[in-house]
């Protein structure tokens, strides 16, 4: 996708062969600064501390970080403790293990000095993998936002989503605005609701930082405004992402997903999770048994911003002393919702539905 005009994807290799490039979102959007990352524990601090976030780009990030790591230290002793120290960065998003089994299952077997050549290309395919299954997704997700714009006849399309799950939550395109920008270039007209989502901020920071610069219609929202929208037929169709699909179709997504999957259910407007392959757990059958990640109390109590005179500024705006709980996501029932877009197709949100997309998972529970 495109900065000014320029095409970026959110991590690469840099020219020297091995440094990891990300775009550090700490910083958007009043800063875009690409960072190196050269040690398995620069890419885990990256990962906690979210300068990179987003399930798909959190599993590339871990690849990457196993790739760092072997390169210091190829040995199987050193290939655990990296694991360890990746998978312990964030417990929500699949894409996390599901990418460090996939680093593990490839080099394990191979002699030492072979390891950080394998590793370097398999984390390169992930990566590719990424992008071609976000682009599939924008494919089938596209027909659902043709038929509403079909109905409405040339008027914009109405889509509400929540958290970041643009490409900067990949490692291009993104989940839920994949079928978005497909729909821009296919020459409907889109206007997209974009809740802020506190307390981090990503949809106002984040995905109304890569919807401007696509020049895609948008209006950030509060995270409370969604409900009186919905209710007032302002929206046509909600599409968020979600870091974790449980194998019954439950969705574990950014906090506040629930609450808009509820008021679209209460107002039969359609509620889709767009969502990769590498987002399913299959080894789950409830949402309610994925970990929820509970952050600091500071980011509920505190916010980062821009002065008029340019500096980044952290401040306090809560009661001193009041204490804070911040879960950062919740669950959604597969009952509240509409279907599942996926890089094979639309499916129903329940086992079912996944199996009849990917039937060779069938075994796997
Ligand atoms: O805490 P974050 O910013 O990593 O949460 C991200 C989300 O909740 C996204 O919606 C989800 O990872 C899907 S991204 C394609």
């Amino acid at each position: 996708m495109k900065i000014d005009g320029t095409h970026f994807r959110t991590i690469r290799v840099d020219d020297d062969g091995w440094t990891v490039a990300i775009i550090d979102q700490a910083e958007l959007p009043h800063v875009f600064v690409i960072k190196g990352l050269k040690t398995a524990a620069d890419a885990a601090y990256a990962i906690s501390n979210m300068l990179v976030r987003g399930a798909p780009l959190i599993g590339a990030t871990a690849a990457y970080g196993i790739c760092l790591a072997l390169r210091e230290d190829a040995s199987d002793e050193n290939l655990a403790a990296a694991s360890e120290l990746l998978m312990a960065t964030r417990p929500t998003a699949v894409n996390l293990r599901w990418a460090i089994d996939e680093m593990t299952h490839t080099v394990r077997n191979l002699a030492r000095e072979k390891r950080v050549i394998a590793a370097y290309a398999r984390a390169g395919e992930i990566c590719d993998e990424d992008v071609e299954t976000c682009r599939m997704i924008g494919v089938h997700g596209l027909g659902l936002i043709a038929r509403i714009a079909r109905r409405k006849k040339g008027a914009p399309v109405n889509i509400l989503t929540h958290c970041n799950a643009g490409w900067l939550a990949t490692v291009d395109w993104g989940t839920a605005t994949s079928p978005i920008y497909q729909a821009q270039a296919e020459g409907i007209p889109v206007h997209v609701w974009v809740d802020e989502t506190r307390p981090r901020n990503q949809g106002a920071a984040l995905t109304a930082f890569e919807l401007g610069h696509e020049d895609i219609p948008h209006t950030i929202i509060t995270d409370n405004a969604g409900g009186h929208l919905i209710q007032r037929g302002e929206v046509d169709l909600c599409i968020t992402g979600t870091d974790r699909t449980a194998a019954n179709g439950d969705v574990v997504n950014k906090i506040g997903t629930y609450l808009k999957a509820l008021a679209a259910a209460d107002n039969e407007v359609p509620f889709y999770v767009a969502l990769p392959h590498t987002t399913i757990d299959w080894s789950s059958m409830d949402g309610f048994d994925i970990p929820i990640e509970e952050r600091a109390p500071e980011e509920v109590t505190q916010m980062t911003g821009r002065t008029g005179e340019g500096d980044i500024v952290t401040i306090d705006i809560a009661a001193p002393g009041s204490p804070a709980a911040n879960p950062a996501f919740d669950v959604t029932p597969a009952r509240l919702i509409t279907g599942l877009i996926t890089e094979r197709g639309v499916c129903a949100a329940s086992l079912e539905g996944l199996l009849g997309l990917y039937p060779e998972r069938a075994d796997d529970r």
